[in-house]
Formats: C-alpha cells, structure tokens, sequence
C-alpha cells in the first residue's frame, strides 16, 4: 500500500475534440463531455447538437441560483423525468406550495433530537454487517455491492422498522431494480423535444416500482395502526396524519429510498476506497476511535471525531454521490451579469467544483488535512463544497447520512484493517450518481475480538 496514490479523476476530453464526440461522450458519462476550461472559467455556455445549457461553478452564481435568487428556478426537468415515475408527489419533485408544506412536515423527522434514537437501529445493522464479515472465509468482499446492501439494510430497518420488512428480499430488489433502470441515462434525455415527453419504461421498471409503492403503502397502513414511534415512518405516519395525504407519503417513503439509498452506498464505497490506499489515515482514524471508546462506537461519540470526519468530507469532496445538479429558469434572471432566459437549463456540475484549483490546492490529491486546518469549509454555507446541495433543497437526510456513514467507518476500522486487493485503477462515472466503473475488492483482517461470526441462514455478504 503505497500513500503516494492519489485518487483516480475523470478528466474531460481535450479542447480539440469534435462536438459529436464531445455530445456523445457526455451522454455516456457527463464528467468527460463538459469543456476543459469550466474547470477554469465560473460560466461558461454548453452548446451542442442535442443540448444548449450554461454549465455554472462560480460560487457567488452558485448561491445565486440555489439560495438567493432560487425562486426563478425549479429542479430541472431530467431530474423530473428520473425521479417522477418512482415519487411524483414527494419532496424532491414537488415544487411551490406543495413543496413548501412537505418540507415543513417533514423537516423535524430529520432533526438531530431523531438521531440518536435512529441510530440504535443504525448501530444493530452495522453489528450483523461486522459478524457477517466475521464470517466470510474468502476475507474479502465487493465494496459498492456490500455498501449497497448495507445501506439498504439501514434504511429499511430506521424507515420500516419491522425486520421482518426490513429484510424483504422482493423490496430491495424492487428498490435496485428502479434505481437501475430510472436512474441510466438516455440519448432521448438529451434531445431536446423527446426530452418533454415522459420517459417510456420498460415492464421490469415498472413492476419494480409498483412493488415499492404497494410496500410503502402497506408499512404506512400497518404503523398508523400499531400508533409505532421508534422509526422514521411512524413518524412520518404521525406528522403526516394531519398534514400529509397518504399519496405524498407514500411517494416521500418510495422518495427516501431513492434519495437516501444509493448516495449513502456510493460515500461509503468511495471513502473505504480511499481509506483503504492510505495507511496513515486508517491509523490516525484508529487512534482517534480508541480515543473515544475502547469497544463500539455510538452517535454520542461522533462529535469526538474531527479526524474521521474530516476523512467522510475529503471522499465526499473527491467523490460526491451526485456529481452534478440542474435547474430550469422558470423567470427570466440575471445571474453573474448574464440573462438566463426562461426554459434555459443550468447545470452546477459540483464534481468539478469539488476538484477545481480555484478553490482546492492540489486539487486530485486526497488530504483530509484540509478540513482539519480550515473547518469552516464543511458549512452548508460554503458553496463551493456541495455533497449535499445547498439552499432550501438542500438535502433534507444529510445529518442521518452523516450519522449512518460515520458509525459504519469507525465500527469497521476498529474491527478489521482493510486493504484494495488489486491495483485496479477505479474510475468514476456518472449515471444518477458518482458510481465506480468497475467493481472494488476490499480485502479485510480482524484486529479485535469485539465482533464474533454469528452463523445465520442464507446470509450472503
Ligand atoms: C451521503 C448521502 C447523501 C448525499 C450525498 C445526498 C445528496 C443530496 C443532494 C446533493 C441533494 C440536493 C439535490 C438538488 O438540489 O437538486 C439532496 C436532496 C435530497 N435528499 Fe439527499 N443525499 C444523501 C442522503 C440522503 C438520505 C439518507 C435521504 C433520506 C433518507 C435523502 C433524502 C433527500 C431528499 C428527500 C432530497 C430532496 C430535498 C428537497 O428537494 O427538499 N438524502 N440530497
């Protein structure tokens, strides 16, 4: 393991490339298509065959659009048609009032007075997923398979509740199944008359989809009746009994799981990845998690833990879960002293803020450091750091994700040293989120007794 790796960046294709190339390559993965010089340059405009849209990184425009001048602009309609088909009546579709009076539901669910009662259940998941790996005799495992799975697991166990839903195999494949295939892009996304039409999906999609709501609809039905409120749905039962209707919150609970599912996965595959290449972070991490508890490590401790902290925020600027967000003008708008036409769309590709010289020295290279020394750069304030948006979309799970994540990394460092089994160069590319382009091996050696393999029927990890 050699410190001296520094994490792999997808560079976009050189200023000599045609613009069918370019149009295409952006199709296939959005990090290679934008111009070289919007690393440089805080507006410049994209135009080619298929698409005309301004690609935005200042951060003044950027606070611009999300915080100050947002109401000219609602999420932009690629966002629409991905997320629409899985939850056309929840938080992250609606617009206006509809918005308005969902987010003022559901925003204290998420409050951090919720997260340490949630995190009971986030802290039994990680235990099963430790002696799970306890287990495995192979001692290695496929990172974003596993994230995916525990990630899955965490939700379904703080949303539903019920392990025995929890567990339902039916519900995680739908939830994959949907994310899969809403979540691919497609050359009609990019045409600009087919792009306002709905998006056709295919019959697995759709049966995917309709198996999640079906689900959602009954874990609501069973928790009004059980009066439950230990977890995010009894909750979101409980607020949305007065203000919610049982259509917006069914698709808020469908919303939640495609939100909330594959992002937390991919921070986690990305920030083991890089803690894995990096043995001087994974004991500095060590030292600071024994410094904190001697056994298991719980949400009381995390405020104890810049260091760990610091390692999440430096992945998520590296490897933000969603690389890029857009708007639509809804109202003719000057931003950075240029008129953004209704209809036009805007792009905040936040990947290339995150690794834009501007605003990062050495910008590629991984060094947690960096928060350490300027804290104030993990503020939701600060927008040219973005993992989670920012503005009044921002994020509305990012303290649960925050919570989720952190006790995964520390419970498993403090268990098991962990390794890349091969030097594979892993590339990100986008598709709704920052995936890796080819499977991770992380290779694993128990340094403690504190999990033991506890055997159980049909347990894959
Ligand atoms: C590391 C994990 C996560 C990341 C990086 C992340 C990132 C983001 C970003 C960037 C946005 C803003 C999108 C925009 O402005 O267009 C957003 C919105 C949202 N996220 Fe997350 N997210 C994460 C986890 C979660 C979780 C765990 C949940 C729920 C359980 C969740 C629920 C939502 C919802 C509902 C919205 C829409 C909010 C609104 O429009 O009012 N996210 N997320």
């Amino acid at each position: 393991m050699s410190s001296a790796l520094s994490p792999p960046h997808t560079a976009p294709l050189g200023y000599e490339t045609g613009r069918l190339k370019r149009s295409l390559a952006f199709m296939q993965n959005p990090l290679r298509g934008f111009k070289p010089e919007v690393y440089q340059s805080g507006l410049t405009q994209h135009k080619s065959f298929m698409m005309n849209m301004w690609v935005l990184t200042d951060p003044s425009g950027v606070s611009d659009v999300l915080v100050k001048k947002s109401s000219s602009f609602r999420k932009s309609n690629l966002n629409q048609r991905i997320i629409e088909p899985v939850s056309k009546e929840g938080l992250i579709t609606t617009h206006s009032k509809q918005w308005k009076r969902q987010r003022k539901a559901l925003a204290p669910i998420f409050r951090p007075r919720h997260m340490d009662t949630l995190s009971e259940s986030i802290s039994d998941v990680i235990s099963d997923f430790l002696s799970n790996l306890d287990c495995n005799s192979h001692r290695s495992i496929d990172l974003k398979t596993a994230m995916s799975d525990l990630s899955f697991d965490m939700l379904a166990k703080t949303l539903l509740g019920d392990a025995k839903q929890a567990s339902d195999r039916h519900l995680r494949q739908a939830a994959n199944t949907a994310i899969e295939t809403c979540g691919t892009l497609r050359l009609s996304d990019f045409l600009p008359l087919l792009s306002r039409l709905p998006r056709p999906l295919s019959p697995k999609a759709l049966t995917a989809i309709k198996v999640l709501k079906d689900g959602a609809r009954q874990v609501l039905k069973s928790q009004h009746e059980r009066g439950d409120k230990s977890n995010l749905v009894a909750l979101l039962a409980q607020q949305g009994h007065q203000q919610l209707p049982l259509n917006e919150q069914v698709d808020n609970l469908t919303g939640f799981f495609i939100a909330g599912h594959e992002t937390t996965a991919i921070a986690m595959t990305w920030a083991l990845y890089l803690i894995a290449q990096h043995d001087d972070t994974q004991t500095r991490i060590r030292e600071e998690l024994l410094s904190v508890s001697p056994s298991q490590v719980t949400y009381k401790n995390l405020s104890n833990m810049p260091f760990t902290k610091a390692v999440f925020y430096e992945a998520m600027r590296l490897f933000p879960s969603i690389p890029i967000i857009g708007r639509e003008v809804i109202d003719d708008v000057e931003i950075l002293g240029q008129s953004f036409k209704k209809g036009e769309t805007v792009i905040i590709p936040i990947y290339v803020m995150h690794r834009s010289e501007r605003f990062w020295p050495q910008a590629n290279q991984f060094d947690p450091d960096r928060f350490m020394r300027r804290p104030e750069l993990m503020s939701t304030k600060n927008s040219y750091y973005l993992p989670f948006g920012a503005g009044h979309r921002v994020c509305i799970g990012a303290a649960f994700a925050m919570m989720e994540s952190l006790l995964l990394i520390a419970n498993l460092l403090h268990n098991f040293e962990i390794e890349l089994k091969d030097k594979n160069i892993i590339k990100p590319i986008v598709t709704i989120s920052l995936r890796p382009d080819k499977p991770i091996w992380l290779t694993y050696k128990k340094i403690k007794n504190n999990v033991r393999c506890v055997q159980k029927e049909n347990v894959v990890v």
